[in-house]
């Protein structure tokens, strides 16, 4: 069977310099349409490309960033390794309807000098807080950088990176920057794993193992929810997940869905269990709400 050959799509307009991002977007103001900004790393999968869909949801053009941060990488992670893939990010965004890549140089984000960071207390403690010290004081940084740049109405997140939307939801909150955040939800493979550009470091074994982290997760969130102790529910998922072939697990715990406040009982309100844990040197993080 032939296939009809793929619309052709336009190339997408590519900004390095604040200038040039500035001028689309003051262009697109002066025709009064509201602006959407959807940051990323890069390596851009399904999970980024829902971001753009749900920003053109909210407005009329749509930016998205690509910037492989160095300031949230811990010394001993893997900035240098992350993977950096250009023309096929640019092909992927123009199909998925965005209007401008944005992607500035390192020196251009950090220039010589730059003494400025920062830092949101509360929801950055714990969880991914205390395993990857500096991470979310790099990415309150970074994104608040981009707030500044693009000056965008609403600017989205994904739930993926649940700790990271809270942070962001309360930065935006405290220093007034008037941008809606919002939060969409995780984009998964068929067998449950939630997308990430980090999937790609897993062996074929370690892929086989990877859809434990979700199967537990939904399995010890129905046994909170069935009324079963939360502590015990939370070490039996550890267990699991140590027995189904991961090296080792960062945290699991059940958490309030805004402010983060560990939980010990069932919730009464709107509660999420959080899980990261390593699968040799790929460290993979998921969480559901309850
Ligand atoms: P990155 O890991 O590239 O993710 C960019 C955005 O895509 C984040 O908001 C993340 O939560 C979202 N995302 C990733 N996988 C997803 C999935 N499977 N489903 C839904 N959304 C998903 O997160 C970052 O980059 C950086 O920290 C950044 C915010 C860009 C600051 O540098």
């Amino acid at each position: 069977m032939t296939h009809p050959p793929m619309a052709p799509t336009t190339p997408l307009p590519i900004a390095r310099e604040t200038g040039e991002l500035r001028a689309a977007i003051t262009a697109w103001r002066a025709e009064g349409l509201r602006v959407g900004l959807v940051p990323t790393m890069g390596a851009l999968h399904d999970g980024h490309l829902s971001l753009v869909r749900l920003a053109l949801e909210k407005a009329d053009r749509v930016v998205a960033s690509v910037f492989v941060n160095p300031t949230q990488f811990g010394p001993t992670e893997d900035f240098a390794a992350y993977p950096r893939e250009e023309s096929s990010d640019a092909t992927k965004l123009a199909r998925a309807g965005a209007n401008l890549l944005y992607t500035p140089a390192v020196e251009t984000m950090y220039p010589e000098g730059f003494s400025t960071t920062v830092t949101v207390d509360g929801v950055s403690r714990g969880l991914c807080g205390d395993r990857r010290p500096g991470h979310f004081q790099g990415v309150a940084t970074v994104v608040t950088k981009l707030l500044m740049r693009c000056l965008p109405d609403v600017a989205v997140f994904g739930e993926k990176d649940y700790q990271q939307l809270q942070v962001l939801k309360r930065l935006a909150l405290d220093l007034d920057i008037p941008v809606e955040v919002l939060g969409a939800p995780i984009v998964r493979e068929t067998d449950g794993l939630a997308m990430s550009s980090r999937n790609a470091y897993l062996s074929p074994e370690e892929r086989d193992v990877a859809p434990t982290l979700n199967r537990t997760l939904r399995r010890v969130a129905a046994d909170i929810l069935g009324g079963a102790d939360v502590s015990d529910c939370l070490e039996w998922g550890m267990g699991e997940l140590l027995k189904g072939g991961f090296s080792s697990v960062d945290y699991l715990e059940l958490r309030d869905a805004t402010t983060l406040t560990p939980l010990d009982e069932a919730p009464e309100g709107e509660a999420r269990l959080l899980v990261a844990a390593k699968l040799g040197k790929t460290r993979l993080i998921d969480n559901i709400a309850l």
